[in-house]
């Protein structure tokens, strides 16, 4: 029978976009982990703090105990920073004609954590933090991931933390517009994030009462959006609210993309801006667009989104104690359980356009544009 090799030094890594809550994962996962006579190190940046530690003054690891995680709960961002660039399973790496190749460098990584004599990784990150989880695993590090991102488009687990701040905030956002858009009798765009799933533009779109919803799953017409404006201009209602999900794209076309830069993924955004100047075309009416981007990533965790980090940070560990390998932390109402790795992050979590929100939204009159 094979026993739970004994833990003295663990190490917490955030890698992707910043979402509320992190620091909530940090603090329970390091407490938890103290008390367990564990050693805790967080790793700056990512990997990079392991991979580049020359680029830092502390070495690239930094000592984690009550003291350095005290007072984070409510703050957002992450105290260990994080970066999306730079993949070790996929590091870019400059060829002598200017162009470069892709370099799996997670051999490298793991001889870094054995160095550190670090017998285990907390992992918390999107699907590319949790894929290179999965594969850090298989080379057998010891890993325990945790699922985060605002977009909420991680599978087999309810919900991540972040997505409920980023949900209030939009909405928030959005009932603010409604004042000054009827004031001035016009279109208001509001462009959300949430990359190639719909989920922040459906939940704040249906909370706000936005009147038009464009999401990626449903590929929307112009003319059927306009269309619903005509429909609430001849109904006596002068202004219009269009919540567009960044990764939204018409029938006869592709995603906005704003660029791509090496070793990242492409980043999505400008679908607002397309929608605002067609809508104002067509109709006659003035249009006005706001992006809300990264204001949905900063700020403080909601109190859902700071239980569910803490819930999660905390069953970390517990899975540690217990000998997993190669789960992730899943939100499992009521409780908090674990999946492989491997599952979490074989599927994009879309919104079913069959789901009970998009029925009510159909319900409220809300349009689609389809
Ligand atoms: O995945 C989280 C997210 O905020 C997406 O919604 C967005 O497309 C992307 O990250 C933006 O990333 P960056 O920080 O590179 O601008």
């Amino acid at each position: 029978m094979s026993s739970t090799p004994t833990i003295r030094r663990i190490a917490l890594s955030t890698g992707g976009g910043d979402a509320p809550g992190l620091n909530a994962v940090i603090r329970a996962a390091t407490i938890a982990a103290r008390a367990r006579g564990w050693d805790v190190v967080g790793i700056r940046d990512g990997f990079n703090g392991l991979m580049f530690p020359e680029r830092y003054i502390d070495g690239g690891l930094i000592r984690l105990d009550r003291t350095t995680v005290r007072g984070i709960t409510h703050t957002g961002g992450t105290i260990i920073g994080t970066t999306n660039r730079g993949n070790p399973m996929r590091f870019p790496v400059p060829q002598a004609d200017g162009s470069y190749r892709d370099e799996d460098r997670t051999d490298e990584l793991i001889a870094r954590f054995r160095m550190h004599d670090i017998d285990a990784l907390v992992t918390i990150g999107g699907d590319g933090s949790l894929t290179l989880a999965d594969h850090l695993h298989r080379k057998g590090l010891w890993v325990v991931g945790v699922p985060k991102t605002i977009d909420n488009d991680l599978d087999k687990t309810e919900a991540t933390f972040g997505f409920d701040t980023a949900v209030a905030f939009a909405t928030e956002c959005i009932d603010r517009l409604n004042s000054t858009a009827a004031s001035h009798g016009r279109i208001m765009v509001v462009e959300v994030m949430g990359r190639y799933a719909g989920w922040i533009a459906l939940n704040a779109g249906v909370a706000s009462a936005a009147d038009v919803v464009l999401i990626p799953e449903i590929p929307y017409d112009i003319n059927k959006v306009a269309q619903k404006i005509r429909e609430r201009q001849s109904a006596g209602r002068l202004f219009s609210i269009v919540v567009v999900a960044e990764g939204a794209k018409p029938v006869d076309g592709n995603v906005t993309v704003r660029g791509k830069s090496v070793g990242q993924a492409e980043r999505l955004g400008g679908i607002g801006e397309k929608v605002a100047h067609e809508l104002e075309e067509i109709t006659g009416k003035e249009t006005r667009v706001v992006v809300l981007g990264h204001l949905l990533r900063g700020g403080s965790p909601t109190a859902f989104d700071r239980l569910v980090g803490l819930r999660f940070g905390a069953a970390a560990i517990r899975a540690l104690e217990e000998g997993q390998r190669g789960v992730m932390v899943s939100l499992t109402p009521p409780t908090v359980s674990y999946v492989p790795l491997e599952a979490a992050c074989s599927r994009m979590k879309t919104v079913p356009i069959d789901s009970d929100t998009m029925l009510t939204a159909r319900d409220m009159g809300m349009s689609f544009g389809d």
